[in-house]
């Protein structure tokens, strides 16, 4: 069994280290768990003014200060942390989630589907759907919006990815929350998505972070305005079993050369 779980909590608008004290604060409520997501842009917070804003508050991997904090929670704890970053490559931003363990960086992912004003300040994702092989468990990324996108669980699910971690800030009012365990049923995988609370400006973040098994039954969820650590435990058997009836598969009956359509712009 795999413990898997999520930190929910209200990141300091401006402040990474900041946020790297309240990550530490939380830890001793991780236990023993093996897998930790937190959300979006943890590092910095989400509502900003400019891109010039958001270029002073991002990190450079893999030399972030905010991240070898979260390095040293990996080592401290034994433990593999997914971690919403606003990332700077260059000149480009990007709304980047970070996948570590004791061993340091193992991988990335840029958010794919940017939503509404984060069009102005960050650079959309430009490394597709990567899978992240931890042992013999296997991992995808996906970061807020790209929820509503089932395109995106798909292309995981046929990477055989078992966990989709969900860095977010939500604040379309409970419609993620909803759809979790539903991508989760389609595609037989266990999905953590991991919200924010509080509120930045004119923005509410809706919390009530999901763990969802391959049942699409709800494993664990969060209050709406609460920090809260929640951990479960997960049989990853469960994931590699696609039947959703003895004669009913959800990868195998699918039906491809009809699909076509959904692969053109
Ligand atoms: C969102 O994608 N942060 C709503």
């Amino acid at each position: 069994m795999l413990k898997i779980g999520f930190a929910q909590f209200a990141p300091v608008f401006g402040h990474p280290l900041k946020n790297a004290e309240l990550i530490e604060s939380m830890a001793p409520d991780f236990q023993s768990a093996d897998l930790i997501v937190l959300p979006e842009l943890c590092s910095s917070g989400y509502n900003f003014s400019s891109r010039e804003e958001a270029l002073a508050l991002s990190e450079v991997l893999p030399q972030s200060p905010f991240l070898e904090r979260l390095h040293s929670l990996c080592t401290q704890h034994n433990l593999y942390l997914v971690a919403g970053v606003n990332e700077r490559d260059g000149d480009l931003l990007y709304n980047s989630a970070v996948l570590m363990g004791p061993g340091g960086i193992l991988g990335k992912y840029r958010k794919m589907h940017l939503f509404w004003n984060e069009k102005d300040i960050f650079e959309p994702g430009n490394l597709g759907f990567p899978v992240f092989q931890i042992e013999n468990l296997t991992l995808g990324i996906l970061i807020c919006f790209d929820w509503i996108f089932p395109e995106a669980w798909r292309i995981l699910a046929l990477k055989k990815a078992d966990i989709i971690c969900h860095p977010s800030n939500l604040v379309l009012p409970g419609l993620a929350q909803r759809a979790v365990p539903i991508r989760a049923v389609e595609n037989r995988f266990f999905v953590v998505m991991a919200n924010r609370t509080g509120d930045e400006g004119d923005l509410h973040f809706t919390g009530c972070s999901t763990i969802a098994g391959p049942a699409g039954n709800v494993l664990a969820q969060a209050s709406e305005g609460a920090t809260e650590v929640k951990i479960v435990e997960a049989d990853i058997s469960l994931a590699r079993d696609k039947q959703i009836t003895p004669r009913n598969s959800v990868i195998l009956d699918r039906r491809p050369a009809d699909y076509d359509l959904i692969c053109k712009s």
